[in-house]
């Protein structure tokens, strides 16, 4: 998933794709570069690794030109160098490009035999020479570029220029987002309103399979087919200013911090506090109409699905049916007429996720999307939009995203279990005060950072870490493995506790620590079971839990860490705190980069 950006402009584009490109970075930040038609000559500056390094380049060697396009990579063919950086030239063309080529080895061997030199590893290479060979049979550049597009398999969003053109961009879509941003006398091209922002909140998004041809005064958008076709031009809301750390050192920090905040506008979106009721939703079907739920997201969305899951068949008695969107989309899941498919994303462009839905709406199921980004590609293609209220959440380890997306499902099971008629008004009440509850527990909890920043010192001298919950906190065990594994690098997994004795314990030694999800609840005598099981094999363990767990778990642990007594159904959001800090203090002792961590982007925009 790169960030792709393109500037039909009057002044000197290249300082605006950099601003640009610093919007897009969280979708990769491998390498980034800027192309520009400068003096009538194709002209780039690239650097490998983060954005800084090419600012650092442009101001040694400035680019000049009120034309241009920009990129900032997360490599899919090819290491991440210099060489590998987008933009690509061929012959006069420079191309951008965020996805996959699928067709790329047979299009690559064709150019080669045609005597094309390739200089890098990219699928996107591949693209430039389409279009170059293209223009040396004497094609147009608006009919290159078109004739080349028909020959791509796979996901692509690309911005094109041509040397000689200095008044036309083509850009096409078929999977990752592009969008058209409009100028007075100035176009733009780029991969979320976000990026785009600085310039314009007036965009339109190109469907999959549409291309567009872009100048300073006109765009046209055409089908694959090069029938012309309108797209809606919306008013986007994507925030203008670059958000801020603030007075914290990461943005996983300050987004940890925003939690009680965030959910509180989260749940208030959703629940009638005074009448301690859910409020009616615009959704497509009534919860008492359908006999089952298909949920499907990725990685911490998953999780929260997950979590989602447990309270849908506890308290409103609706079946779920729940998988990683990865293999949901192959699996082919007969899913019934009175079946309903809700999807959890941050970012709304999740292509695994994306092509769940895809497969959904195919089957004629009315679906919601639980979006963290109102303008995403999911939030369109959905039937209803349900929003959680996070705001930009920068850091790529997803925190105040995934306790909003919990808000939203506990939310939705009072919904539920309200029109199912499975719980009576005085308990709908109930589950509504224990969320109207969530933001001050969470504000509680947050004030035990000194003593999780003290217990992550220790965990950072650990290879391995083992997560153990039962019940809503098994999908929270996952959940703290994920966090700690994808920014510190310390491997972790995450175990429903009860599968303890049929195989982990046999890693259980002194050089691996077992960190314990357990509030005193109906369960929690069986994981103390467990972690006597762990204690007994000398293993070393983190509680996590209440007053009350606290005092009844009869084992030596190397720390408790005690939280305030909560209601049951809103533990699992309570829970996400400890977890999330755990792993943000651990990875801030390795060293490593917190926000931006190696190998990862913030949105998957390919499979
Ligand atoms: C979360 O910490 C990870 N960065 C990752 O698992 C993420 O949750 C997943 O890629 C799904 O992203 P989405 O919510 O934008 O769909």
């Amino acid at each position: 998933m790169c960030g792709i950006v393109g500037i039909v402009g009057q002044t000197p584009v290249a300082p605006l794709i950099v601003d640009a490109l610093k919007r897009l970075e969280y979708r990769g930040y491998d390498s980034a570069g800027v192309a520009t038609i400068e003096n009538g000559e194709l002209a780039r500056r690239r650097a490998e690794g983060k954005l800084v390094n090419l600012e650092r380049r442009l101001k040694a060697e400035p680019l000049d030109g009120n034309i241009g396009i920009g990129h900032t990579r997360w490599a899919t063919h090819g290491v991440p160098n210099e060489t590998n950086a987008h933009p690509h030239f061929s012959n006069g063309v420079a191309i951008v490009h965020n996805g996959i080529i699928e067709n790329f080895a047979e299009l690559r061997q064709e150019l080669m035999a045609d005597g094309y030199e390739f200089t890098s590893q990219t699928d996107t290479e591949v693209v430039a020479h389409l279009i170059a060979r293209e223009l040396a049979r004497g094609t147009k550049p608006i009919d290159a570029a078109h004739a080349a597009l028909k020959r791509l398999n796979g996901a692509f969003a690309l911005a094109i220029m041509f040397k000689g053109d200095e008044d036309l961009i083509v850009g096409a879509r078929n999977g990752p987002p592009l969008a058209v941003g409009h100028g007075e006398g100035e176009m733009f091209l780029g991969s979320d309103a976000i990026a785009l922002a600085p310039f314009t909140n007036s965009v339109t998004y190109l469907e999959d399979g549409d291309w567009a041809v872009v100048r300073r005064n006109e765009f046209q958008i055409y089908t694959m087919d090069r029938v012309p076709v309108e797209r809606q031009r919306r008013q986007s809301v994507g925030t203008s200013y670059l958000v801020d750390k603030g007075n914290h050192r990461h943005f996983m920090e300050k987004e940890i911090h925003e939690q009680p905040e965030v959910i509180s506008h989260t749940l208030a979106h959703y629940l009638d506090f005074t009448q301690g009721t859910s409020k009616p939703l615009d959704l497509p079907f009534n919860f008492a109409d359908i006999d089952r739920l298909a949920v499907s997201a990725c990685g911490t969305a998953y999780l929260a699905g997950l979590v989602g899951k447990y309270w849908f068949e506890r308290h409103a008695r609706l079946p779920v049916d729940i998988d990683v969107a990865s293999e949901f989309r192959y699996r082919e899941m007969p899913i019934s007429r009175k079946s309903a498919a809700f999807f959890v994303s941050q970012s709304g462009e999740t292509a695994d996720t994306l092509a769940s839905l895809r497969y959904c709406r195919k089957e004629g199921v009315p679906i919601g999307a639980i979006v963290n980004v109102r303008e995403s590609t999911m939030a369109r293609e959905s039937d209803v939009v349900m929003p959680t209220l996070a705001g930009p959440e920068i850091g790529v380890a997803s925190t105040k995203a995934f306790t909003c997306q919990l808000s939203v499902l506990a939310a939705l099971t009072i919904r539920a279990a309200s029109q199912r008629g499975t719980i009576t008004a005085e308990e709908e009440k109930a589950l509504v005060r224990s969320l109207s509850e969530t933001p001050r527990y969470a504000a509680q909890v947050l004030k035990l950072d000194k003593q999780i920043e003290k217990v992550s010192r220790e965990l950072a001298s650990y290879k391995h870490v083992l997560y153990l919950g039962r019940d809503t906190n098994f999908p929270l065990a996952m959940e703290g493995a994920l966090k700690l594994k994808e920014i510190s690098y310390i491997h972790a997994e995450g175990y429903a506790a009860g599968e303890l004795k049929h195989g982990p314990i046999a890693l259980i030694d002194e050089n691996m620590p077992v960190i314990v999800i357990a509030p005193h609840d109906r369960i929690f005598e069986k994981t103390v079971s467990n972690m006597q099981e762990v204690a007994a094999r000398g293993g070393k363990i983190i509680l996590i839990t209440d007053q009350k767990g606290a005092a009844q778990a009869t084992v030596k642990t190397l720390e408790t860490i005690v939280l305030p007594d909560v209601p049951e159904f809103i533990a699992p959001i309570i829970y996400a705190l400890p977890i999330q800090m755990l792993a943000y203090f651990t990875a801030v002792f390795m060293g490593t980069d917190v926000d931006q961590p190696r190998n990862l982007a913030k949105s998957v925009t390919v499979e």
